[in-house]
């Protein structure tokens, strides 16, 4: 094991990037590793020589987790023969993400990249990444999802737990998860400048998730790519990232409405449904008419006031938005939260005639039921497009 090819840092590491690089180093390559000692040679000899016949300046950063298999140990036998090559052993942390958040802190590079430690994301697409970086783009992201690309050796299981998470990710992060086709990738280049100064926290395995959420993105270029199959060990992934995806995904949600955006965005969710209650009960009550017509025009009501003031009052900071763009989003969201509004409507029926609700209990109920989506929703399609 060579010294000074190994850096040791402890679990609460600086998560803040510098602004300030290496000329000499085009590419900062991390590599999260846990137990990929079986992996980690043939990977890092294929990178080396990738790079280097590419005449791509760059170094290489292991950052390891302190693996059972000591991959930190392997990869640091290497230095030697690998020039620019540095392990990070990470004591007592855990995480591909802030492991390559760790890994960026410790980069010389003005692109920083990050790639899979077990050969699953194939060498021969970073030069189409550093390629599209040159040309100007602040993320070159390697895709599954674009035509050329794919995912070989998958279960259903696993493609659908994938796309699942993606849709999720659409849903609660639409000006985020929905600039890239393919938002789980683990395997991209960012441009420094983009996160220097970025308070990047992110949890679980997304790690561009929180580089697009965070960072000064604007500009992303993906380049399709095969992920192949593992030649050896097997994938970490379990049931707990995706609950730390979930966690992610909600941190990011709020972040941005963190400061008095979220209270007008709660005031106006507030008031949606009062509104609609109101309406409903002045309607069915007051002038006696019949539940599902009285149920339509209070829903009506919610959606109109709730997409209006989020229009006009939460998200006024917002880009400037032309007469015409206004009335399309509106008459989209009214469609998509008319359709919820007609399941609402379903739902407050078959209370009262199948369950013999009454007619209050079975709005109060469906309201509670449906409004959390259809705000999710309306939020979503009000905003499509904005980064959120
Ligand atoms: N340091 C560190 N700490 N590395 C980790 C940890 C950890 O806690 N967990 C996993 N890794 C490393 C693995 O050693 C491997 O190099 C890489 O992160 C990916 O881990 P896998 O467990 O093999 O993930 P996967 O193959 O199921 O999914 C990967 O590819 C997908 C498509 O790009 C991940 O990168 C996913 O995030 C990605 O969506
Ligand atoms: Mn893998």
């Amino acid at each position: 094991m060579t010294g000074d090819a190994v850096v040791e840092v402890s679990g609460d590491h600086p998560r803040q990037i510098s602004s300030g690089h290496d000329a000499s180093v085009d590419l900062s390559l991390v590599i999260p590793t846990y137990d990929e000692a079986p992996n980690i040679t043939a990977l890092l000899h294929h990178l080396h020589a990738v790079l280097d016949a590419e005449g791509i300046s760059h170094e290489i950063l292991v950052v390891d987790d302190d693996s059972p298999d000591r991959t930190w140990d392997v990869a640091a036998g290497l230095a030697d023969e690998i020039p620019g090559l540095r392990v990070v052993r990470r004591l007592g942390g855990s995480g591909l993400a802030t492991a390559v958040v760790c890994g960026w802190t410790h980069a010389r590079g003005r692109l920083l990249g990050v790639i899979d430690g077990d050969g699953q994301h194939p060498p021969d697409v970073l030069p189409d990444l550093v390629a599209a970086m040159d040309d100007g783009a602040d993320v070159a992201v390697a895709s599954r999802h674009l035509p050329g690309g794919g995912v070989s050796g998958w279960s259903a299981a696993r493609r659908l737990l994938s796309r699942g998470a993606q849709a999720l990710g659409l849903l609660l992060l639409p000006g985020t998860v929905g600039r890239v086709t393919d938002p789980m990738s683990g395997y991209f280049v960012v441009r420094r400048d983009v996160v220097a100064g970025a308070d990047l926290d992110p949890v679980g395995y997304k790690i561009l998730i929180e580089v697009l959420a965070r960072g000064e993105v604007e500009r992303v270029v993906e380049s399709p790519y095969t992920f192949l199959e593992r030649a050896e060990g097997e994938s970490k992934v379990a049931v707990r990232h995706y609950l730390g995806y979930l966690r992610h995904l909600m941190r990011l949600r709020i972040h941005p409405l963190r400061s008095r955006a979220l209270v007008r965005y709660l005031l106006v969710t507030l008031a949606a449904l009062l509104l609609d209650a109101l309406v409903f009960v002045w309607l069915f009550d007051t002038r006696g008419w019949n539940l599902t017509r009285s149920a339509a025009i209070a829903g009506e009501a919610g959606i109109l006031a709730t997409v209006l003031l989020h229009d006009l009052w939460t998200f006024a900071g917002r880009a400037a938005r032309s007469t015409t763009d206004r009335v399309r989003r509106l008459l989209g969201v009214q469609l998509a939260l008319g359709v919820l509004l007609f399941g609402r409507l379903a739902v407050i029926n078959g209370l009262v005639n199948w369950f013999h609700l009454g007619p209050m209990a079975a709005f109060l109920i469906a309201l509670a039921a449906v409004m959390p989506v259809s705000h999710l929703l309306g939020s979503r399609l009000t905003w499509r497009g904005a980064r959120s």
